[in-house]
């Protein structure tokens, strides 16, 4: 007997006498003479029915069977009378391996909200939504190593614990095993030499900077990792946990970078297009209306590339009273971002050449030295999914960066070693992986996009 999925049991030619089908109960309703389940197995978005009649030998178990419960069913896939679906199950043997009581089972047929939802993660991947979102970020990892694989990137693993800070923004959280309520000092200040690492250790916002190591001799390479920012940040595009892909090309400027990132961008959207239709209609239908279209658009065309100066005169120009004023030197808020994107270009835009004052000191900087070359992809809707630079590979200049924007280089030494020795010009960006999955599905808030989202005040589950 042939242990099936429900998705390949939906897709079957031929009807199959003997199956085994195992999944949960989504719902249960009676009539004369049929008892209808619904079961879902979390392999595809549709349930199979199965249809349980009054003389059946599963009759009385399936009556008592309840929304939740699990089920292992023995039987045959049929062609189904019922309209919009082809086939069904005739269960021989229906074995209940823990039924949901009903009265306390919180995920009821009712429509619940993201929020509720949220509050009950541990059962939240039983619903269409999260289940939809599983597969797509399933899909769409696998669709970024092929990206890569077929271009010739190698697959590197940088590190997650780290003693330095490549976004220099100070948002780590801090690694130790010192007694927090013993700690040891030297001179009115704590002595990390006798913590685990001998030095003060944070979990990584980034895996850059060991990558532009790695790619200094391997060539392009790429990571997919987690990624951990203690920023105080509760927005609907912000997690204090998020997974980011960053690809870093040896003897690459900021132009191959741009068009890495657009080329990269619209082979996922592609690839998701093809390999989840069923999951993508449900979020064109109940999510956001239009996505699908929207992205086919994107996978059609190309992306806009403009400078900051450019982008902060569209904006100057424009009408729109924004919250936050507008002026040269300023960061793009999420206002101006999507203005640009939704209003101005009405598609995905790469900015390039911001102020070097709001940037990463390991970015090149420009002839002006007043910018630097940078790119952020925004797209309609959610912003910047993407952020990259080529850089900075010259040693005195780089020295000079650190020192302007308050860090001690000789913290760095391993960093400015690859300027020392074999220097050469190299690109990378990173893409936020929840905020690519958001674009791609509308989703609203980043909280819904990954299964047990950390947050500022929230590390349940
Ligand atoms: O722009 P960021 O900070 O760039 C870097 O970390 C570079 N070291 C990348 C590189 O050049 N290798 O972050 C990259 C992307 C952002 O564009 C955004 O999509 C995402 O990571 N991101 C977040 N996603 C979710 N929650 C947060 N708190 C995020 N912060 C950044
Ligand atoms: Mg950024």
């Amino acid at each position: 007997m042939k242990r099936m999925r429900i998705v390949d049991c939906l897709k079957s030619d031929i009807p199959i006498d003997d199956c085994i089908v195992a999944g949960w109960v989504r719902t249960k309703r009676e009539s004369k003479e049929n008892i209808f389940i619904e079961i879902n197995d979390g392999s595809c978005l549709s349930n199979l029915q199965v249809v349980v009649g009054v003389g059946d030998s599963s009759f009385d178990i399936a009556q008592r069977l309840h929304t939740g419960a699990s089920v292992y069913i023995q039987g045959s896939l049929v062609p189904s009378p019922a309209v919009g679906q082809t086939w069904e199950l005739k269960p021989n043997i229906i074995t209940v391996f823990g039924d949901a009581d009903p009265e306390s089972y919180p995920l009821q047929k009712k429509r619940h909200s993201f929020e509720f939802l949220r509050e009950i993660a541990h059962l939240r991947p039983r619903t269409n939504t999260m289940g939809a979102i599983m597969r797509i970020r399933n899909q769409v990892s696998y669709a970024i190593h092929t990206f890569f694989q077929q271009k010739g990137f190698l697959y590197v693993h940088t590190p997650i614990i780290t003693t330095s800070d490549c976004e220099g923004a100070g948002e780590m959280f801090q690694v130790t095993t010192l007694d927090l309520h013993n700690l040891p000092m030297v001179n009115g200040a704590i002595d990390y030499t006798k913590d685990f690492f001998g030095a003060k250790a944070a979990l990584t916002v980034s895996g850059q900077l060991e990558g532009e190591l790695l790619a200094m001799a391997l060539g392009d390479i790429y990571t997919f990792g987690p990624t951990f920012r203690a920023e105080n940040s509760n927005t609907t595009r912000h997690l204090s946990e998020f997974w980011m892909v960053e690809p870093e090309m040896a003897f690459a400027t900021l132009e191959d970078d741009c068009s890495l990132a657009e080329e990269f961008l619209r082979f996922i959207f592609k690839w998701v297009l093809e390999k989840c239709q069923e999951d993508m209609q449900f979020f064109n239908e109940r999510i956001k209306p239009g996505i699908i279209q929207n992205l086919e658009l994107i996978v059609n065309s190309s992306f806009e590339i403009v400078t900051y100066t450019e982008a902060i005169e569209k904006l100057l120009q424009s009408k729109e009273s924004f919250e936050f004023p507008v002026h040269w030197g300023m960061d793009l808020q999420t206002e101006h971002e999507r203005w640009l994107t939704e209003k101005y270009f009405k598609k995905p835009i790469i900015v390039i050449h911001y102020p070097k004052t709001i940037k990463a000191f390991y970015m090149k900087l420009n002839d002006d030295n007043n910018t630097v070359r940078a790119m952020d992809v925004l797209v309609p809707g959610v912003g910047e999914i993407i952020g990259g630079s080529e850089r900075e590979d010259r040693y005195d200049v780089l020295i000079t960066r650190m020192k302007e924007m308050g860090l001690a280089p000789d913290d760095y030494w391993w960093y400015m070693d690859i300027r020392k020795f074999g220097s050469a010009p190299h690109a990378g960006f990173g893409l936020g992986f929840e905020r690519a999955i958001q674009f791609i599905t509308g989703m609203q808030n980043i909280r819904d996009v990954i299964p047990f989202p950390r947050t500022p005040g929230n590390a349940r589950f």
